[in-house]
């Protein structure tokens, strides 16, 4: 098993980067790394990546801030058969990784993820890519999105080193309780995505897509979050970010407004109190919706 790298390593809340637009995202992200945030995630099938190194590179410059100052992630897109896209073999994997690299203009990357489980009969080949990226420096950490336990089964049972961190779907509406104890019990961190799913101004522009149910959107307009928070006087996306950094899931809430973003960082002042936290246990609603293709950890 790999080692687990420290948790100070990855600030718990990251800048979120997926549906902003390539000409649009730099100054996002140069705004989200003024205003506190050193952790930002993209990913090669976002299509950002060229303006997010643009963007980390006229923060750091105007912030005086050095690469190590910052924590970046981004993902192997792993390609897909059922979308008539041929699943990367080992060399590609490398590839990708290197045209990343190229993209955002780093020497390095803190976090690289294989963004799905849809490589198929290529996922192993895909994990030993990153592997041998760690090893060779490209990478500093390595883990996978969207797995589910038989897809890092797949991989214990191959004699891999276990990932170390997994990215998925984890709101009050989608737990993934099995899930998440299987990682414990291997050590895999996990990284939540779409943590304002149960927002009622959770992507609402046009064109973003997403398989949230139409009882999801009807339940956002008088929720138990807008209640709690009241309790707590913060905002209901607060609520919901807390309630992930206290389970210990890092978050990675994306913004285009300043005051959100200022907002979606500003989580330690306050503490979901237990029973409120009892609450929303119960309230788990089963698969992710955030994809408009539905659960991608059934892509594979
Ligand atoms: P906006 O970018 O207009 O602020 P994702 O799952 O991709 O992270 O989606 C985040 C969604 O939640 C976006 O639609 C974003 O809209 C919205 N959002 C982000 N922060 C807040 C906030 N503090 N209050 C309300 N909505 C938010």
């Amino acid at each position: 098993m790999s080692a687990i790298p420290p948790l100070h390593a990855m600030p718990m809340v990251g800048f979120g980067t997926y549906l902003i637009s390539n000409d649009e995202v730099a100054h996002s992200v140069e705004s989200a790394i003024s205003v506190g945030y050193r952790h930002i995630d993209t990913a090669a099938g976002y299509g950002n990546e060229q303006g997010v190194g643009e963007g980390i590179r006229a923060a750091m410059q105007n912030l005086g801030l050095s690469r190590s100052d910052l924590f970046i992630t981004t993902k192997l897109w792993p390609g897909n058969a059922a979308w008539g896209d041929a699943p990367k073999n080992f060399e590609q994997t490398v590839e990708a990784c290197e045209h990343s690299l190229k993209l955002l203009g780093l020497a390095y990357i803190d976090l690289y993820l294989i963004h799905a489980p849809s490589g198929a009969e290529q996922r192993i080949n895909q994990w030993k890519a990153l592997q041998h990226l760690k090893q060779a420096g490209k990478v500093k950490h390595i883990g996978v999105s969207n797995f589910t336990e038989a897809h890092l089964d797949e991989l214990k049972n191959a004699g891999e080193a276990m990932p170390e961190f997994n990215q998925i779907e984890l709101h009050p509406w989608s737990q993934k309780p099995a899930l998440l104890s299987y990682m414990a019990a291997h050590h895999i961190h996990p990284i939540a995505y779409s943590s304002l799913v149960p927002l009622s101004s959770w992507r609402v522009a046009p064109g973003q897509a997403s398989a949230k149910t139409e009882q999801m959107k009807a339940d956002g307009t008088d929720s138990p979050f807008q209640r709690m928070a009241e309790k707590y006087k913060v905002s209901e996306a607060q609520l919901l970010l807390r309630w992930g950094v206290q389970k210990g899931y890092a978050v990675l809430p994306k913004s285009t407004n300043l005051e959100r973003m200022r907002q979606n960082i500003d989580l330690f002042g306050f503490e979901i109190d237990a029973e409120d936290m009892a609450l929303i246990a119960q309230m788990d609603r089963g698969d992710g919706v955030a994809w408009a293709t539905g659960d991608p950890r059934f892509m594979g």
